[in-house]
C-alpha cells in the first residue's frame, strides 16, 4: 500500500507520517511538501533514512511534477494536508491561500482521477462552519451544520471541500473528508497560539492575547486527529464529511494561564492586544458520527496532552529555536543542496 501525504513537513502531516510508519510499518508513505515557511525538513529527519519512506520537494499545484510522482509511484491513498494554514496570514495576504488551497487541492484530485487512485482524502477543518455564540454551548458543529467561512483562510478550506464534492458527484472520485477542530501537540509551529505562548513565555517575551481572551476553541490532542484519518481512510465511507473533535472547549485566556502555571512564569505577561478581524468566537464539534460510524474517540485527556506538549516544547529548544531565529529555512539547502 503506497500512501501520498501532502503537506508532510508541517504540524499535522508530520505527525501523521509518524503515526503511520508505526501503525502500518509495511506501507510506503510519499510526502509531498514544498517547504513553503512552514514546512520544516528538519521534522522528519527521523524517518528520513527509513527504505518505506520518501520525500518529494514538490509544490501541490505544479501538475507536471504531480503526476511525474504519481507515475512513479502510483498511490493507493492520497492525504491531503498541504496548505496555507494561518488565519492571520490569510488576513494580510489572501491569494496564497486561494492558489494552494484550492487549485492545489484540484490538481492533487486530477491526478488522482488520471491515475485511478482509490481514495482521495480531504483533510479540512471547522474553521468552514463559521462559529458558534458564546451564549449557546447546547449548539455544535454536525456534519450538516451550513458552510459558512468568516476568514479568507476558512472560505479558502470552504471552496477546497466544494470541490471535493463536486469531484464525488461529478466524476465518483472516491473522497472522504475529515474537519478536525484545533490541533496541539509536538512540531506545531510557533505562530499558532499554544506553541507561541510556550515560546515567549520562556522568553519572557509578552503574551499577545486578542480581543478579550474568551474565544472559545475545542482543543484535540494532534496524534488523536491522525487516528481518525487512518480510520477514516481505510473504513470510512466514500462521499461523507467525518467531523472530528473531543469536547474540549477552552477559552483562549484560560489555556495562557494554565501555559504560565506549567512553565512558572507570571501572568504578568499576559497583554491585551487588537483583536483579529473577523475573529470567530467559539469552536465546538460534535463527533457524534465518527464515534458511532469508526469507533474513534480522543484518547489524550486536555490535561495531560498540554503537559506533554510543554514538555515537548521544552525537551525540544533546537527544534523551535531554530524557527524563531529563522536558520531552519537553511536545511533543505544544507541536507540537499549538493545532491
Ligand atoms: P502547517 O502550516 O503546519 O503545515 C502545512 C504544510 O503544507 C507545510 O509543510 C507546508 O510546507 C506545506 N505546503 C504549503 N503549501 C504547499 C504547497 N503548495 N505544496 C506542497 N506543500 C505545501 O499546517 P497544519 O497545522 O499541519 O495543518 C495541516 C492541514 O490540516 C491543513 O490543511 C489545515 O487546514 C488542516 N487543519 C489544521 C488544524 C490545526 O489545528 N492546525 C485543524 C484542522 C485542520
Ligand atoms: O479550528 C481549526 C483551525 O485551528 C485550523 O483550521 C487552523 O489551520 C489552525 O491555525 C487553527 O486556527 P485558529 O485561528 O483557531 O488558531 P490560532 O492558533 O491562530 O488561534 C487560536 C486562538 O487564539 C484564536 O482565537 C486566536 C487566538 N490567538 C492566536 C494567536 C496566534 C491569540 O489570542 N493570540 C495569538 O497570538
Amino acid at each position: 500500500m503506497t500512501v501520498f501525504v501532502t503537506g508532510g513537513a508541517g504540524f499535522i502531516g508530520a505527525n501523521f507520517i509518524f503515526y503511520m510508519l508505526r501503525q502500518h510499518p509495511d506501507y510506503r508513505i510519499v510526502c509531498i511538501d514544498k517547504l513553503t515557511y512552514a514546512g520544516n525538513l528538519s521534522t522528519l529527519e527521523p524517518v528520513m533514512s527509513n527504505p518505506n519512506f520518501r520525500f518529494a520537494k514538490v509544490d501541490i499545484c505544479d501538475r507536471e511534477a504531480v503526476y511525474q510522482l504519481f507515475e512513479e509511484e502510483n498511490p493507493d491513498i492520497v492525504v491531503n494536508f498541504a496548505a496555507e494554514s494561518h488565519v492571520d496570514r490569510s488576513i494580510e495576504d489572501p491569494e496564497i491561500f486561494l492558489r494552494t488551497n484550492i487549485l492545489g487541492t484540484q490538481v492533487m484530485m486530477d491526478a488522482c482521477r488520471k491515475f485511478g487512485t482509490k481514495r482521495y482524502h480531504q483533510v479540512s477543518t471547522d474553521e468552514v462552519y463559521g462559529d458558534l455564540p458564546l451564549d449557546r454551548p447546547d449548539l455544535f458543529f454536525t456534519e450538516q451544520t451550513p458552510i459558512h467561512a468568516s476568514s479568507p483562510y476558512s472560505a479558502s478550506k470552504a471552496g477546497a471541500d466544494l470541490m471535493v464534492m463536486a469531484y464525488y458527484r461529478t466524476y465518483g472520485l472516491p473522497v472522504t473528508i475529515s474537519r478536525c477542530s484545533n490541533n496541539y501537540g509536538p512540531y506545531h509551529f510557533p505562530e499558532k497560539l499554544i506553541p507561541l505562548m510556550i515560546a515567549n513565555a520562556l522568553a519572557d517575551k509578552p503574551l499577545p492575547v486578542y480581543g478579550d481572551g474568551l474565544n472559545v476553541r475545542d482543543w484535540l490532542y494532534v496524534e488523536d486527529h491522525c487516528r481518525a484519518i487512518d480510520l477514516i481512510i481505510h473504513n470510512g465511507r466514500v462521499g461523507e464529511v467525518y467531523n472530528v473533535g473531543g469536547h474540549n472547549e477552552m477559552s483562549n485566556i484560560s489555556i495562557v494561564r494554565m501555559i504560565c502555571r506549567e512553565l512558572g512564569k507570571p501572568e504578568s505577561l499576559i497583554t491585551y492586544v487588537t483583536d483579529r478581524k473577523g475573529h470567530d468566537r467559539r469552536y465546538a464539534i460534535d463527533p457524534t458520527k465518527i464515534h458511532s460510524e469508526l469507533g474513534w474517540l480522543p484518547e489524550t485527556k486536555f490535561e495531560d496532552g498540554i503537559k506533554k506538549t510543554v514538555k515537548w516544547y521544552l525537551d525540544n529548544r533546537q527544534w523551535w529555536e531554530t524557527i524563531v531565529s529563522g536558520e531552519y529555512r537553511n536545511y533543505y539547502e544544507k541536507m540537499y543542496g549538493n545532491r
